[in-house]
């Protein structure tokens, strides 16, 4: 099979970070190239196509999709256009990798599956976080019984808001102007709902397998941020906790604080015959180097040590998917899943009521973990 040409809808951060960056090492040149970015900025399009020597360059989604070189693309612009975005792609026959989150809605990223299945193209959605070598041993730990009944489960993510102010590439953008962060602190798509507890969302619901009920706390700390001199006026909220009920007494708990905590995107998990935190599953070290159990499954080194090489691993996903038929870690019907209780999150902090879930997804089986 000849190397799949791919398209990078948007090139802000995470496209020059997790694609352009990564694909420029040249290493899996015999899979994927880079066959075409569009940006509506002007002038950035353009700029990242010389830096990264990527073959056309556009300003509109339309005229990439129109271009018979690209076979997959994967989507970097804000989550509001996500849907919008995957929907005409999976419609020009492209197989399609979404940055987190999917789309706005469970229903939007359930129109987005189906229509995929109608049109017999691939979907892989980030986060892949059970790429994670941690996850895998987790949820191994779950499947062969190690924790007995697993009564609860914890993680969390703190300072969320603070992370895109200090983005590097933010501030040089191979000439063209500065990439403000001002979407994520506005509705409706910013916030660390979409942007960062779906992380821990991923890996809990990844080891322990979908959410039957959903409530969740919080609101809205800080008004305004900083980004250089740049005051961004926040709409969103910063500090919550949600409640998740796995069914069958199994309790999941996660944090998004504006401070204070420490970063949980793995979970602890605790059950009636035994633990597993930080690494350590009964007294037993999983890792003898505990970096080791939260870099991205399979990667080379050179990439491991690059920025996102989760996102990066995410679009070579849908690369294999296409080319191996391999189910991805960082599938559409999960990521359609903790949409739903991102949602259910928002609906349970507006009614202070408990939300039931309608969607599902197959959690990896122990043959899948490898
Ligand atoms: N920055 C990160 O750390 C990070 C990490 C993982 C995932 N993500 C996800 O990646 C996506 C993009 O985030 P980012 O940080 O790169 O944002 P960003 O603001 O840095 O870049 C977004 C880019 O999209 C462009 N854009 C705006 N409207 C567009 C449109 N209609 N069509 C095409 N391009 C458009 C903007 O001009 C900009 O260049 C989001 O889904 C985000 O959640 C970001």
């Amino acid at each position: 099979m000849k190397a799949l040409g791919l398209g990078a809808i948007g090139s802000g951060e995470i496209a020059i970070n997790s694609i352009f960056k990564h694909l420029d090492l040249h290493d899996t040149d015999d899979k994927v190239y880079m066959a075409a970015v569009c940006d509506p900025v002007p002038g950035r399009a353009e700029a990242m196509a010389q830096q990264y020597g990527i073959k056309s360059w556009y300003m509109t989604d339309d005229e990439l999709l129109a271009d018979p070189n690209v076979d997959i693309v994967s989507i970097c612009s804000p989550i509001r256009f996500h849907y919008e975005q995957g929907m005409k792609a999976i419609r020009a026959g492209k197989h399609v990798h979404f940055n987190k989150t999917m789309a706005m809605t469970s229903r939007e990223a359930m129109e987005l599956i189906e229509e995929a299945r109608r049109m017999n193209v691939k979907l892989t959605a980030s986060p892949g976080m059970m790429a994670m070598p941690l996850n895998i041993e987790s949820r191994r730990a779950v499947l062969e019984n190690k924790l007995g009944k697993v009564t609860y489960a914890i993680g969390g993510v703190r300072g969320v808001l603070f992370y895109h102010l200090r983005e590097g590439y933010r501030h040089d953008n191979c000439g063209s102007e500065p990439l403000i962060p001002t979407w994520y602190y506005k509705k409706p798509d910013g916030g660390p709902q979409y942007d960062h507890a779906v992380y821990g969302l991923t890996s809990m619901t990844g080891i322990l397998g979908p959410v039957k009920r959903v409530s969740c706390m919080g609101g809205q700390i800080m008004k305004e941020f900083k980004f250089g001199e740049q005051i961004i006026e926040s709409e969103v909220d910063d500090n919550f906790v949600f409640l998740l009920d796995f069914g069958e007494n199994t309790f999941g708990m996660f944090y998004s604080a504006l401070a204070g905590g420490e970063n949980m995107m793995s979970p602890s998990l605790y059950g009636t015959e035994g633990r597993l935190e930080k690494g350590v599953l009964n007294n037993v070290q999983l890792f003898e180097n505990p970096i080791m159990g939260m870099a991205a499954k399979g990667l080379p080194m050179e990439h491991l040590k690059m920025h996102e090489p989760f996102v990066y691993r995410d679009v070579m996903e849908l690369v294999d998917y296409v080319r191996e038929d391999k189910r991805p870690f960082g599938s559409a019907e999960q990521g359609c899943h903790v949409l739903e209780i991102i949602e259910a999150g928002f609906e349970s902090m507006r009614s202070g009521r408990t939300v039931e879930l309608k969607t599902s997804f197959t959690p990896l089986t122990l043959e899948e973990l490898g």
